[in-house]
């Protein structure tokens, strides 16, 4: 296998973990280009959140490399892949309840690794101003004040997108954003998703075929451990193995 796509923000190849002998995610491979928005799609158990997992340095691979900006993601600590420029989502929303929507923006800050620290960190006007600015974003200028505790669902979720966002990374994983938010919600986290990767790569997992369409310009979708098709929305709706499997007819 040639390691020679360096053009790509991110490209995996070859990427397998084997756990107890069994290969949840197997010979996989992946590019995704600056400004691209990746839906990754498969049935329960198909390996997406541990691809994930092994982007992040969560799960370590058996074999196969992530390279990402060119530089192997794979032999790096979790800390590490985060500074190079990875951040990610997980399925349940990890935000500070007892904070206000403001505070936990403030503490995702690059240098606010403590809590306490990032607290005590004089709050200048540039700190300020893109606080502001992914607020807005996220749909909480006005909640700014608001223990998190007392946000929405939704919000919740928005939140911890914003959190990344201030941490400007780029690249950004989502597992499965939208699980458990309304239509509108829904609508607003597609909008939401389609400015933000302007200016960067977002790879998200989901499992709601109306949000994919909304934001989908490329689906993967993985059975088993494996890619069985790639394209778009329509491409791999109409391939007759994704019908088969993943469809169920
Ligand atoms: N740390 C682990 N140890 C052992 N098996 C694991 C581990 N992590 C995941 N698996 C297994 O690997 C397979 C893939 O799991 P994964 O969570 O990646 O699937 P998924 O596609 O995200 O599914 P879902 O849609 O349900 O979230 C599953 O069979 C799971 O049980
Ligand atoms: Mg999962």
């Amino acid at each position: 296998m040639s390691n020679t796509n360096t053009d790509f923000l991110l490209a995996i190849e070859d990427l397998t973990v084997s756990f107890d002998g069994f290969k949840a995610v197997d010979s996989f491979n992946l590019y995704i280009d600056k400004g691209e928005l990746r839906v990754i799609i498969g049935p329960n158990g198909a390996g997406k959140t541990t691809v994930l997992d092994m982007i992040c340095g969560k799960t370590k691979s058996t074999q196969g490399s992530i390279k990402f900006k060119n530089k192997e993601l794979t032999k790096l600590r979790e800390h590490k892949i985060v500074r190079a420029g990875v951040g990610r989502k997980f399925q349940t929303p990890s935000i500070y309840e007892n904070l206000t929507v403001f505070e936990n923006l403030e503490i995702s800050y690059p240098w606010g690794r403590t809590v306490i620290g990032s607290l005590m960190f004089k709050r200048d006007q540039k700190v300020l101003d893109s606080i502001h600015k992914v607020a807005e974003q996220i749909y909480l200028i006005d909640d700014l004040d608001k223990q998190a505790e007392f946000l929405s669902h939704g919000q919740k979720q928005w939140l911890e997108i914003g959190m990344l966002l201030v941490q400007k990374p780029e690249l950004i994983l989502l597992d499965e954003p939208v699980a458990g938010m309304s239509v509108k919600e829904r609508e607003a986290t597609a909008a939401l998703l389609n400015e933000i990767v302007r200016d960067r790569a977002v790879i998200i997992i989901e499992h709601d075929m109306d949000f994919v369409a909304q934001i989908a310009k490329k689906v993967t979708v993985l059975h088993m451990g494996k890619i069985i098709a790639e394209g778009t929305m329509d491409q791999v709706q109409n391939n007759e193995k994704v019908k088969e499997v993943y469809l169920g007819h």
